[in-house]
């Protein structure tokens, strides 16, 4: 579905349209008809080696690299092209595990009455837990969207719905809350072994490779939940073959989670949008905000290195201290009040700050070299953002020159873009045309032709086996399942 052709039917138009004029330019015939020969040459030649190219790629064992290809214009988020181009016909079929209630809303504290696996939200709606926990709730708001599908005769706005039939599904979505798993019962009791959150994993991973389902694909088309870093700590080397839904790479090996094979998800971001924002670039009077952690793990060290160059400007707000209750409202009030807001690796490359800044439309401030981006491939970044790599970061006077020097005109520009964009990052029930939820939905859906790929792939040998002292070199990845 993303493959589009536009940008190669637009490519031999204007060939076509050089050939057009190649022909009417008569008076020097020969020397033009030379040159079209020449481009005719260099038009195949180009085919050639990108086909080639897109060869050796496909051979890797994680398929196609969609940012690769010659498509960004396409998708790059003008809203009603966007929409047309995943119409109804294209919604995403998922089958959904009917999961044990211990394995999703029972970890919010949802009783049930012991028959069934899912509340009837027309009746109920278990809320999840409140405060930070909720930066990472991704898995809640997926599973409630599919449960509602099955009562939407309505499918506009719609990115995915569930069937029940797991051969007519397009990908296979795992119940299990991981990060509320993580958050509320990672510790163990004393006279316990294991935590609940480690027994879950443990279950899960036989449940799962017990279904046909799996058999059937290895779970390369199977869509695994774990926000939070922690989240699924000891499943996730037993399950990699499945997409995961991620806040970063941070603490994966690459052979675990990538780009190619992941998707990355927003943070459910915890101060409240700036409604009716009538703010400019002069009354927001604070040129660049920052609040956050300090004395982070490995990667933040530039938080504090950072403070020491920027803590005597006077229109910068540079402070320390986690956010506790009323610290959401200051921090509100802080970046509603700013032109900027820096985000900087922290322990991971990536924080709910940044999707705090876009709701605040307050210009991010990247400096965090791993950091990953939900939706890159169709949504450019570079135009409400700012990236700053760290060594240039730390170079004197580097930063506030740069953004000092950003016209009102250019921040005027940005700041209208996040007020566009901010609804990608919306977490809600029900949930709402292209917001975070139908985002993600999407983001899955781009991946299916490469999942399926590699499904088929896998085939190839089912019915003779596989040659002795198997030649598949080509996989660089454990293969604890098949
Ligand atoms: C499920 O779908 C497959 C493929 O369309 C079909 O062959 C099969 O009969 C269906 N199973 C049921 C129980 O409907
Ligand atoms: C500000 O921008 C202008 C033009 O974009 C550039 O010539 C100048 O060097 C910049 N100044 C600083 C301090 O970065």
């Amino acid at each position: 579905m993303v493959f589009d052709i536009s940008f190669w039917s637009r490519s031999i138009n204007k060939f076509l349209k050089n050939k057009v004029f190649c022909g009417v330019g008569r008076s020097k015939m020969g020397h033009l008809a030379h040159k079209c020969l020449l481009f005719l040459f260099l038009m195949t030649s180009t085919v050639f080696i990108l086909s080639w190219f897109f060869v050796l790629k496909s051979s890797s064992p994680y398929s196609v690299d969609f940012s690769i290809l010659p498509n960004t214009n396409l998708l790059s988020i003008d809203t009603n092209r966007y929409s047309r181009t995943c119409d109804s016909n294209q919604i995403l079929k998922v089958f959904m595990y009917n999961l044990p209630p211990e394995f999703h809303f029972r970890l919010l504290g949802w009783k049930g009455n012991g028959k069934s696996v899912w509340p009837d939200i027309h009746v109920e709606l278990p809320e999840y837990p409140g405060g930070l926990n909720l930066q990472h709730s991704i898995e809640y708001w997926l599973t409630l969207d599919l449960l509602k599908s099955e009562f939407d005769k309505d499918l506009r706005g719609r990115s995915a719905i569930r069937v029940y039939n797991s051969s007519e599904a397009d990908v296979i979505f795992v119940p299990f809350f991981s990060s509320i798993s993580y958050n509320r019962y990672m510790r163990k009791r004393p006279e316990q072994k294991k935590s609940v959150n480690e027994l879950l994993q443990e279950s899960l991973v036989k449940f799962l490779t017990a279904q046909k389902e799996w058999k059937r694909s290895g779970g390369k088309d199977h869509i695994i939940v774990a926000h939070h870093p922690n989240s699924l700590l000891d499943a996730r080397t037993k399950l990699w073959p499945a997409m995961f839904i991620l806040a970063d790479f941070g603490r994966y090996p690459p052979t675990i989670a990538n780009v190619e094979k992941d998707v990355i998800a927003p943070y459910r971001h915890v101060v409240s949008n700036y409604v009716d924002d009538s703010s400019d670039f002069d009354s927001r009077s604070i040129l660049l905000y920052f609040q956050g952690a300090i004395y982070r793990k490995a990667g933040g060290t530039v938080r504090q290195e950072l403070y020491y160059m920027l803590k005597e400007e006077k229109d910068v707000h540079f402070s320390f201290g986690s956010v506790q209750k009323d610290g959401i409202t200051r921090a509100s009030q802080g970046m509603q009040n700013s032109k900027f807001c820096l985000n900087i690796a922290g322990d991971t490359p990536s924080s709910n700050r940044l999707f705090d800044a876009i709701v605040s439309h307050c210009v991010p401030v990247i400096i965090s070299d791993e950091i990953e981006l939900p939706y890159e491939d169709v949504l450019d970044y570079s135009q409400f953002c700012i990236f700053v790599s760290t060594p240039n970061a730390l170079k004197e006077n580097f930063l506030l020159n740069l953004l000092r020097n950003i016209s009102k005109e250019e921040w005027t520009r940005m700041w209208n873009r996040l007020k566009e964009v901010e609804k990608f990052y919306e977490f809600q029930y029900p949930s709402q045309e292209n917001d975070a939820v139908q985002m993600i939905w999407q983001a899955i859906s781009r991946k299916v032709p490469s999942i399926k790929m590699k499904v088929n792939r896998a085939r190839r040998f089912s019915r003779t086996g596989l040659p002795e002292e198997s030649g598949l070199s080509t996989a660089p990845l454990p293969r604890n399942f098949g």
